[in-house]
């Protein structure tokens, strides 16, 4: 079932009733069970086909509800809430109070903790007064869905609901940090929220090399998996367009390019299938289409896809490290 925010209530309801929806937060969208219900957030696991170690994260829209889940939150925890919720920033804390089902947590002894500040998103945490237990509302193993459309192409027919809420806007998850010792901060996936901005708040912040981490225990389990991968293989350029492109088409290749207009237009001219991600190099729009245009590329005849490098600062080590995820090779 279509939802429009304006009968969010219908939401709320198959929410009660033990069912999954898909809702719109500010990063990507989210399918939501209740997180006290095992059985309902059984139909998660299931509906996305997610391995069942993997846990998930639970949205709350008041920082008062984050005591139903743990009473060990250390300062720099507090501060990190005050600074950056509602947000793109998830918080990895003990759990102590045992309120989310065992299947949330997937057998670990910790919780994480996100307050969205997606209006719509907050509407639904409000009006259905649930916790929510949310991955994102995709297929397993496929790029995060940033529109009702994605949602409904991975998942339509296998959950109760979509509630409809446009484009997300950052367009990539969350940032994850581990605050279980509060000596060593730790980002398990970098996000919408910058290393640089956290430490501006906390001090130091170790970053967790989450893309060599395919141990079987790795800290943030979900990073084990080859994410947000399309069917196509998936090469990242930097500088030399001109060279790869032409060797390309020389094997006859049919190529999709994921760049900014600038270098678009140097191809203009050539059989290619382009994908614009803004006008000029723009980190905050590529991450915004990153997502979209690895799902617009995978559903076309393309056979290759070349996507445009960025550096690794800010947002730029979200961006890169969701992009070498879905690669197979550097180019
Ligand atoms: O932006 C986001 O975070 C989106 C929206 C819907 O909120 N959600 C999302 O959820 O990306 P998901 O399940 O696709 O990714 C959550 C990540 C996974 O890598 C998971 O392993 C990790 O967070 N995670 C969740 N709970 C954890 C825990 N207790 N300890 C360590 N890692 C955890
Ligand atoms: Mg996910």
């Amino acid at each position: 079932m279509w939802i429009s925010r304006q009968n969010i209530g219908q939401a709320s309801q198959l929410l009660a009733q033990g069912e999954v929806v898909a809702f719109p937060t500010e990063t990507v969208y989210g399918l939501g069970a209740d997180a006290r219900n095992e059985e309902a957030v059984a139909k998660i696991f299931k509906a996305k086909g997610r391995p069942g170690d993997n846990p998930l994260i639970v949205h709350l829209y008041d920082k008062n509800q984050v005591k139903l889940f743990t009473d060990q939150v250390p300062s720099k925890a507090s501060q990190l809430m005050d600074a950056f919720w509602p947000g793109p920033l998830t918080i990895i804390l003990n759990h102590t109070t045992g309120l989310a089902a065992q299947n949330v947590t997937a057998g670990q002894t910790t919780i994480g903790l996100r307050m969205p500040s997606h209006p719509v998103a907050i509407d639904l945490l409000k009006d259905s007064q649930i916790p929510l237990a949310a991955p994102s509302a995709n297929t397993s193993g496929k790029p995060s869905p940033t529109s009702a459309q994605h949602v409904g192409h991975d998942l339509d027919g296998k959950i109760a609901g979509i509630v409809e809420g446009g484009e997300t806007g950052v367009g990539l998850e969350s940032t994850v940090i581990d605050l279980t010792d509060e000596s060593v901060p730790t980002i398990l996936r970098p996000g919408g929220v910058s290393k640089e901005e956290l430490e501006d708040v906390i001090g130091y912040v170790d970053l967790a090399d989450t893309l060599e981490d395919a141990s079987d225990k790795p800290k943030a389990p979900g990073m084990k998996y080859r994410h947000y991968s399309p069917d196509k293989p998936v090469y990242i350029v930097k500088d030399n367009w001109e060279q790869t492109v032409i060797k390309l088409l020389k094997s006859n290749e049919k190529i999709g390019i994921l760049a900014s207009d600038k270098i678009l237009s140097q191809f203009a001219d050539k059989e290619i299938q382009s994908f614009s991600l803004g006008k000029e190099d723009d980190v905050q729009s590529a991450s915004h289409l990153l997502y979209s245009g690895l799902r617009y590329f995978d559903d076309s005849p393309v056979t290759v896809i070349l996507a445009q490098a960025f550096p690794k600062v800010g947002l730029g080590v979200a961006y890169m490290n969701r992009l070498e995820k879905a690669a197979t090779d550097e180019k």
